[in-house]
Order: C-alpha cells, then structure tokens, then sequence
C-alpha cells in the first residue's frame, strides 16, 4: 500500500465587507462592464482593519478542522501561504498556531504569491509521504487589498482578500495526493512584483503588474503544467473530473480549459464572487466545490495557479 496525504477537510473564511464593482467605479476611474468584460470579476472582499491574513487564516483552518473532525492537537504541520503576511516575521503560520491553541508543531510560512498553495501543498505532501509529518493544516491567506495601489485602476480591480484552507492526513490506499509539479522562472520578476520590501527600500511597496504579458505566459504556463501533472499521475484529461483553478481572470480559466480539451463545466469558478484572492484562491475554490456537493469522495481533481516570479504549479488529487 502506498502512503499517501488525502484531504480530510476543506474550510474557507471571507473579510465581511463585499465590495461590488460599481461600489469600486464611485472612487477608480473604471466601470462594471470593463471589469466584468475583461476578467469575469463581479465582488471582492475586503478586510477590515481587525481583520488580517492570520486571522482569516485561522479562521478557515478552523473550519477545515471541523470538517475533518479532527482537533487541532492532532495537527503536527503548518504551512501558511501568503504574500502578505501580518509581519515580515514570526511567519504568520506561527501566528495561526498559537490562535488554533497548539503549543508545538512544525510552522512556516511559503512565498510564492499566487501559486504560494500550490508550493504549500507540494511541501506537506513531500513531507508526509516520507513520515516527517502525519496530519498538515495547508493554508493560503491574503489580505492584499493591504499592498493594491488604490489609484492605479490597472490592478485595484483585480485583486480581494480571503482565506482557503485543507486538512492532510496521512492514509495507505488509492486517495490522496497523486503528483504535484512546481515550476519558477525568475526572469520574468518585473512583470508582475511589488515595488518595495524590508531589504530594499524598507516599506511594503505597492502590486505593479503587466497585465497583458502576465495573461499570454499564464495560459502557456498552465496548460502546461497541467498536461504534466496528469501525465506523471498516469491518468488521461479524460480521467479527469475537476479543474479548481487559480481564481485571476474568467478569461484565462476558459482559455486554459480548451487548450486542453476539459469542458467549461468541469472548471470551478469563484473569480466573479472573490477576484484574484493570490495564494487563498485554489484552497477556496476548492473549499466551495467542496461544500457545495460539486466535488465528490474519489472524484479526480487537478488544482493549478500562476503568480509573480514567475511561479506556477499543479497537483492531482483524488479526493
Ligand atoms: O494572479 C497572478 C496572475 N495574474 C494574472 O493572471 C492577470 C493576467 N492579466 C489579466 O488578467 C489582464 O491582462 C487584465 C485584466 C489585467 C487586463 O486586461 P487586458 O485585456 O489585458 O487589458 P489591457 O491591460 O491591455 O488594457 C486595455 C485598456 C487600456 O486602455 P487603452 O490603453 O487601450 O486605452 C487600459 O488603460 O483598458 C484600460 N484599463 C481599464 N479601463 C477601465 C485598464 N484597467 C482598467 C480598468 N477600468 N480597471
């Protein structure tokens, strides 16, 4: 029998303010139509100021403990995935483990902005297929509304604040994780990056993207990773049941879709209720399909996302 991590548990948390695209057009110089037309994106939400990436972090770690049925003692790993995280450091997985109340557990944070769930999944995967670890809580939380240039209509509309989390549990059999593969290609940093951080200029810095470049590598990328990952598993796109992918533009998941033969219809998309959430998308994607009765026990789903570096990953799962 092969050890495998299985998701046990999905959860989610979302800031409490939903804000609506006309809402955003009264202080952006943009408009509904252009951002539905361009990127299918319809609401955002928006953390308040007692709500941060460890705190939605947690709370939807929580929710993922419950589904799972499992108590937070139990948990001996957390990988957190965030590109912004409450403090440059302790990591903000740290900041869960205490919330979640367990005093000793193997904690860290992951930066690779929106493929960050993607990186987290692969390492507690590697880490509990070779014994380091039995039970991981994999997060991916952001609150980016915290780093969008309020001003510059290009990316403010794009982005929404959010958390997604999964429960790994160690299991012998056919469910579980069957491969991940992670990809990262660095010379292509300034097309989408923030324009600050504590080693250069000492602040935070704002999003700075190019969009229409990021969109052509994207779809390439994806399509991409996704025919590796399935290849490597052994399985065909006919074997597969569910797309849950990085939640950046409608127009991406579609293009991504038929450039590999999958119907819209087995893509989950949440990028009209959320916008680009970064590394929280795929784990609340995932988390609503999940809930919703979509995605099914034994079902086979392939989890991908692209951000900034480049990085770019997938995984498939049987659930
Ligand atoms: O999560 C990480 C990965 N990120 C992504 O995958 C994002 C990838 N990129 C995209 O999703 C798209 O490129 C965008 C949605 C960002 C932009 O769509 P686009 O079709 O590539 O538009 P564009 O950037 O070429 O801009 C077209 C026009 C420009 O006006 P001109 O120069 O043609 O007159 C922009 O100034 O749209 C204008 N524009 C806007 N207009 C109204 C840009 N932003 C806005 C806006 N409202 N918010």
């Amino acid at each position: 029998m092969t050890r495998r991590a299985v998701i046990v548990g999905t959860g989610s948390a979302m800031p409490e303010r939903r804000v609506s695209n006309a809402e955003l057009a009264e202080t952006v110089d943009t408009s509904d139509e252009w951002i539905v037309a361009r990127t299918g994106i319809k609401y955002r939400h928006i953390a308040g100021p007692e709500e941060t990436t460890a705190t939605l972090g947690a709370a939807s770690a929580k929710e993922a403990l419950a589904a799972a049925g499992i108590d937070a003692s139990a948990i001996d790993l957390i990988i957190l995935a965030t590109a912004t995280p409450d403090q440059t450091f302790p990591s903000s997985a740290t900041k869960v483990q205490a919330m979640l109340g367990i005093n000793d557990c193997i904690a860290f944070d992951v930066a690779a902005v929106c493929s960050g769930f993607l990186y987290a999944l692969s390492v507690a995967n590697a880490m509990i297929t070779s014994g380091a670890a039995n039970r991981a809580l994999v997060i991916g939380s952001e609150t980016f509304s915290r780093i969008l240039d309020w001003e510059d209509r290009a990316t403010c509309v794009l982005f929404g604040d959010g958390a997604g989390a999964v429960v790994l549990e160690a299991q012998e059999g056919d469910r579980g994780i069957l491969t991940t593969a992670l990809h990262a290609d660095g010379r292509y940093n300034d097309l989408l990056y923030v324009d600050g951080g504590p080693s250069t200029t000492g602040t935070v810095g704002k999003v700075r993207m190019k969009g229409s470049e990021v969109f052509r590598h994207a779809v390439t990328n994806l399509a991409a990773v996704m025919g590796e990952v399935v290849e490597k598993a052994g399985l065909s796109v006919d074997d597969i049941d569910w797309v849950v992918p990085h939640q950046a533009n409608l127009r991406i998941l579609d293009a991504t879709a038929r450039k590999l033969g999958l119907a819209s219809n087995q893509v989950i998309v949440t990028v009209d209720q959320h916008a680009n959430t970064s590394a929280a998308s795929v784990p609340l994607a995932l988390d609503i399909a999940v809930k919703d009765g979509r995605i099914k026990a034994g079902q086979v789903a392939v989890l991908e996302a692209m951000g900034g570096g480049f990085t770019w990953g997938a995984a498939v799962i049987r659930m």
